[in-house]
């Protein structure tokens, strides 16, 4: 270990309220709202076939004042999401904790600690930004099957709530860490439940083949050796099997498992202070097609399985509580015409929205304007140098122009925060909508800031 500690003193603490860049955050006037926009709601764009309008904010006007590419997040359709979830779990002792790594700015954190929700980080960098957007320690647990020995002593340093514990050697580094530092720390074991989370392979992590959590067998062991570990309370449970989750039958077979094993500890003398049952809630990429589990839905799935447990439940939604309330707003370059299809080649790149090259996933496209046209099939793509920069395979869309202002839908989770800088194409703006106004969150990146770092090869050394 490198013996140094990331976060001593030099920790960003909580800033709740304060804007995260004064410079990249101010308030900008009202836009022209739309007075006919109905009270915000998740899908919180003008009306059901006119996306004119978000959050009341005037895409076309927006568009004019910021450079495509950019993301825009609507406030009120998150702070909807949120109060779903929360009075779906009325009458539990409940928390939620936003995992980060679906969105990372600032801005959005702050208004999940407005909220009153937590964290689930899986680095010491979301560890950052989470306590410097107003989340405390005492709400943030730590998972993820990689923890560095100097990341887990950060987040040691600072007092998070729990770490989820992925491996034997975790827990051990865990121990050894808490015991230099005079503390306990709090401890869950991420169960492998070998169960099909029915989503995409890059994303489904419950089975024994992936690498996430331990078998029971081993948890089994864990516990029963438990009284060694001097400087580790390990009294939880933690369980996620995967993303993007269309159906209740995994959840409900993974928690089963879960409590069954709960059960089991609880009988052999091993107290279980809290079951974090992970995140994985689907939404709607395909308008018609995927039809999303309710929040009541679920929650009513962790009521039946863990009926008689009176600890403290955890949920680490991501992905529901942040992609339908974000879009991509691109502009065709040019509509070029080849010799099997037409490409409507975009402003917006893998780069920006890296999901269609990576998990094939669908995205709905739609104009900003919804002007009567006739249709067309397109492939819509970006500029980018890969033939997977492509956003759609034979699209039907109103016939475009070069200039036109598209929308590329439900781009809120694992769009900026997996977003890369790939042919040197500087990260775009995010803009946080509300009620007709809207404030830039994060200005798209200069050229220079890029290059930082980057240097010509001057003092050689040798290691
Ligand atoms: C441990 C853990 N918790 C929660 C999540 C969030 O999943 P989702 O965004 O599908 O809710 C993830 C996503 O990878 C995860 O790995």
């Amino acid at each position: 270990m490198a013996g140094r500690l990331f976060l001593p003193v030099a920790i960003p603490r909580a800033c709740a309220g304060n804007p995260p860049d004064a410079e990249a955050s101010h308030v900008q006037p009202m836009m022209k709202t739309n007075t006919a926009s109905p009270a915000a709601t998740m899908d919180t764009y003008s009306t059901p076939t006119s996306h004119s309008h978000f959050d009341g904010v005037d895409l076309q006007q927006l568009a004019e004042r910021i450079a495509t590419p950019f993301h825009a997040y609507s406030a009120s359709a998150i702070r909807q999401r949120i109060g779903e979830l929360q009075s779906a779990l009325a009458g539990l002792d409940a928390g939620i904790c936003f995992a980060v790594k679906a969105n990372s700015n600032l801005a959005i954190l702050q208004l999940m600690a407005q909220a009153g929700v937590g964290a689930d980080i899986v680095s010491v960098g979301e560890l950052r930004r989470a306590l410097n957007a107003g989340i405390p320690a005492e709400r943030i647990v730590f998972s993820g099957v990689g923890k560095s020995a100097d990341e887990i002593a950060g987040a040691l340093n600072v007092g998070i709530m729990r770490f989820n514990v992925e491996s034997l050697d975790e827990l051990h580094t865990l121990q050894r860490l808490a015991k230099t530092q005079e503390v306990t720390a709090r401890a869950a074991v991420r169960i492998n439940p070998d169960v099909d989370a029915q989503t995409h392979a890059k994303i489904s992590t419950g089975k024994s083949e992936n690498k996430f959590g331990v078998s029971i067998d081993e948890a089994r062991r864990w516990f029963a050796s438990r009284k060694r570990l001097s400087h580790v309370q390990l009294d939880g449970l933690h369980v996620h099997i995967g993303s993007q989750i269309l159906s209740v039958e995994p959840f409900r077979l993974a928690l089963q498992r879960v409590a069954a094993f709960w059960r089991e500890l609880e009988q052999a003398g091993h107290p279980i202070n809290s079951i974090d049952v992970g995140g994985g809630l689907g939404v709607c990429y395909r308008a018609g097609v995927d039809k999303p589990v309710a929040a009541s839905d679920y929650v009513g799935v962790i009521r039946e399985a863990l009926a008689d447990y009176r600890g403290k439940l955890l949920l680490e939604p991501g992905r529901y509580l942040v992609a339908e309330a974000g879009v991509l707003l691109t502009r065709v370059i040019r509509v070029k015409p080849g010799v099997e299809r037409s490409f409507l080649v975009l402003d917006a790149a893998m780069n920006d929205l890296q999901r269609p090259s990576l998990y094939d996933a669908w995205h709905d496209i739609v104009p900003v304007t919804d002007a009567p046209r006739p249709m067309t099939t397109y492939d819509i793509v970006g500029p980018v140098c890969e033939t997977g920069d492509t956003f759609a395979r034979g699209r039907e869309l109103p016939e475009c122009e070069a200039g036109e202002l598209l929308l590329i839908k439900a781009t809120g989770a694992y769009g900026t925060s997996m977003a890369s800088t790939y042919n040197s194409r500087p990260l775009a703006a995010e803009v946080l909508l509300n009620q007709g106004r809207y404030a830039v969150v994060r200005r798209r990146q200069h050229f220079e800031e890029m290059i930082a770092g980057e240097q010509p090869a001057r003092n050689w050394e040798t290691p």
